[in-house]
């Protein structure tokens, strides 16, 4: 069963008044926020760290925030993250040392776990980590930057994904981020996705609600 939630990626969002532009985005009906960490070391670029959370949580955001931590190393973050209020962590498994570790980690503390899949990340690696997922993230772009294009040879590993998720009879989230436009959200639904991360495509219109009813309607 796919469950159609939009994720709005604040990568693309206004950092300058950061705090009201994500409440307006989730006023316009965005279902979680995601919460793009990047180092300069496992993608070259930087944004923002765990302290950036905490004060969304003190300025009042309390819908479910959904990290993608593209850092490497990722333990030490991942603490800092929980105790800055996230609600899922996702991490790349090129990033850890030991994965099953890393993910064990994330549950230990009460949070949900997801990890991330590079577009040339075969996904065999679920073998034998599927059972401690919440999420999976597939990536449809390469880690970095926001505002690029989808990678289309991603469609056929979202349809290989959700049938290992039904084979496992799992309650986990099959993710997809990057390059998420009203053109293909629906291309990107019927391969199976159920969280569709989407920032310049919302971010950079004026009226997010208009495009997030737009996207909703695409996905019917
Ligand atoms: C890319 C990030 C994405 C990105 C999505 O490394 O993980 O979350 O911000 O942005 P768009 O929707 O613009 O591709
Ligand atoms: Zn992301």
């Amino acid at each position: 069963m796919n469950r159609s939630l939009i994720a709005a990626s604040i990568l693309s969002a206004n950092f300058a008044v950061l705090g009201e532009d994500v409440s307006r985005v989730i006023s316009a009906g965005a279902d979680l926020i995601h919460f793009d960490v990047m180092d300069n070391h496992y993608v070259p670029n930087l944004s923002i760290g765990p302290m950036v959370l905490k004060s969304l949580r003190q300025y009042g955001i309390s819908v479910p925030v959904d990290v993608h931590l593209m850092v490497t190393p990722v333990d030490n973050l991942i603490l800092e993250f929980i105790r800055a209020g996230a609600d899922f962590i996702s991490f790349h498994l090129e990033a850890s040392d030991h994965v099953d570790r890393s993910l064990q980690l994330i549950k230990d503390n009460g949070c949900k776990a997801g990890l991330v899949f590079n577009p040339s990340t075969p996904c065999i690696y679920l073998e034998y980590v599927i059972e401690k997922l919440d999420m999976i993230v597939l990536m449809s772009v390469n880690p970095g930057f926001g505002g690029q294009s989808f990678l289309p040879i991603v469609l056929n590993k979202i349809k290989q994904v959700r049938r290992l998720i039904s084979q496992s009879e799992c309650d986990i989230l099959l993710s997809v981020d990057g390059g998420i436009k009203l053109g293909n959200i629906s291309c990107v639904s019927n391969a199976g996705a159920d969280v569709f991360v989407i920032g310049s495509e919302i971010f950079h219109q004026l009226d997010y609600r208009s495009m997030i009813d737009s996207l909703r309607i695409a996905l019917l």
